[in-house]
């Protein structure tokens, strides 16, 4: 795509900053453009009879919390040029969860800057300041590596090569191996408010799951007649069998959605999202059984924490955590992980089994995360 609004940047040898897309009309750079319409779109452009390719071999790419990701990017010339040119380079991204349903019109249009490079300088903002790079393995490699990987980095991630006044970009989809989970209040169901949701969801070690989580959980089985806030401020459920009472047996398996709610006003569960975790969740071997206080102190005793419920769901779901015995957690909840179903440990199908919040004074063992 030719960039009609970057005069000024095509002819300044300065980085590239954040919103600083000034404009001077008029303005020429001595560059001749013999065919500014034979662009294709598919990220390559011809100018003086020179191509400029920016390519990923890769759409998408998934990564574990905490490690370091890559995101290809790389561009080139046709032919190819002997002479050094004045390339800059900017990585952007879109937020998932501004994605699938932005808030505002404003939304799909505003990329974040993530980094941008010209030369040897480089210059990286926000969140990403100190933990992003290029790699550079070779002339044309741009690929941006990002480590101490968040939950909240994924989302659309765009390498927008600019020479001159031409400019082409891929885009890269950043996606983080984890697991969705249902999660409601100890206080009772339809509990949150997007806020309260969200909240839910950190105190779980969680963040709220985006469309694409939830979808790629129903891809994989997920069926749960429910309705939970996700990241984008939509309420929805997902369903494998189709019935009545969850959105009818008429309707065609799927996402059921409620679109938009108010944040405020409306009242749901919560879909939350768990990634990778470093320590390890594990039942706590003691021959006597415990309240919920005696529970925490146990794990305090034994040198570690009560595990919360996103641990839980990352150690069953990544780690093959499977224990046929209940177990308080952090938030009052009772559940055990069976990742190979068998008799007298719940239904046929692998899953974390939940008691329910019941009564603290009750006796039950605990899950502790070391
Ligand atoms: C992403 O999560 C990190 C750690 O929880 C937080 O510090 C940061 O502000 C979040 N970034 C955004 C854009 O929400
Ligand atoms: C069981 O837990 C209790 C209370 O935390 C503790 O006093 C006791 O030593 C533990 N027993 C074993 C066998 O670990
Ligand atoms: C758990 O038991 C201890 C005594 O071992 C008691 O002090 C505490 O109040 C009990 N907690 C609950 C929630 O019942």
């Amino acid at each position: 795509m030719l960039s009609l609004l970057r005069p000024l940047l095509a002819a300044c040898s300065c980085l590239l900053l954040p919103g600083g897309q000034a404009w001077i009309p008029g303005y020429n750079n001595g560059f001749h453009y013999q065919d500014i319409s034979n662009g294709n779109g598919n990220g390559e452009i011809y100018f003086n009879g020179v191509r400029l390719l920016v390519e990923s071999p890769e759409l998408s790419v998934s990564a574990t919390r905490g490690s370091s990701v890559t995101l290809p990017c790389h561009f080139h010339y046709e032919p190819e040029q002997t002479t050094p040119r004045r390339t800059r380079v900017k990585w952007s991204w879109l937020p998932a969860n501004t994605i699938s349903a932005p808030v505002s019109p404003e939304a799909l249009t505003r990329e974040i800057e993530v980094m941008v490079a010209m030369g040897s300088r480089h210059r990286s903002y926000g969140s990403f300041r100190g933990r992003v790079r290029l790699r550079r393995s070779a002339p044309g490699d741009m690929s941006l590596v990002i480590s101490e990987l968040q939950l909240n980095d994924t989302g659309r991630y765009r390498c927008e090569v600019i020479d001159g006044l031409e400019d082409e970009s891929v885009t890269v989809d950043l996606e983080m191996r984890g697991v969705v989970f249902p999660y409601y209040s100890q206080k009772g169901r339809y509990h949150f408010n997007f806020f309260g949701a969200q909240q839910a969801c950190k105190d779980q070690e969680a963040t709220l799951a985006t469309f694409e989580q939830l979808f790629a959980a129903w891809e994989e089985g997920l069926d749960w007649c429910n309705a939970g806030w996700l990241a984008d401020g939509t309420v929805q459920y997902p369903i494998k069998a189709p019935r009545a009472g969850c959105g009818g047996v008429d309707l065609a398996p799927g996402l059921r959605s409620y679109g938009q709610r108010h944040r405020l006003l409306y009242r749901y569960d919560a879909f939350c999202f768990s990634a990778t975790i470093r320590g390890t969740v594990y039942f706590l071997k003691n021959q006597t059984k415990f309240n919920f206080t005696e529970a925490v102190q146990a794990c305090v005793s034994d040198g570690s924490h009560i595990a919360k419920v996103g641990q839980m769901y990352a150690a069953w779901r990544l780690m093959g955590l499977d224990r046929c015995d209940a177990g308080w957690l952090a938030d009052g909840s009772v559940r055990y992980p069976i990742t190979k179903a068998r008799a007298n440990c719940g239904p046929p199908e692998p899953g974390v089994r939940h008691f329910g919040f019941p009564p603290l004074y009750l006796e039950f063992g605990v899950y502790c995360y070391r």
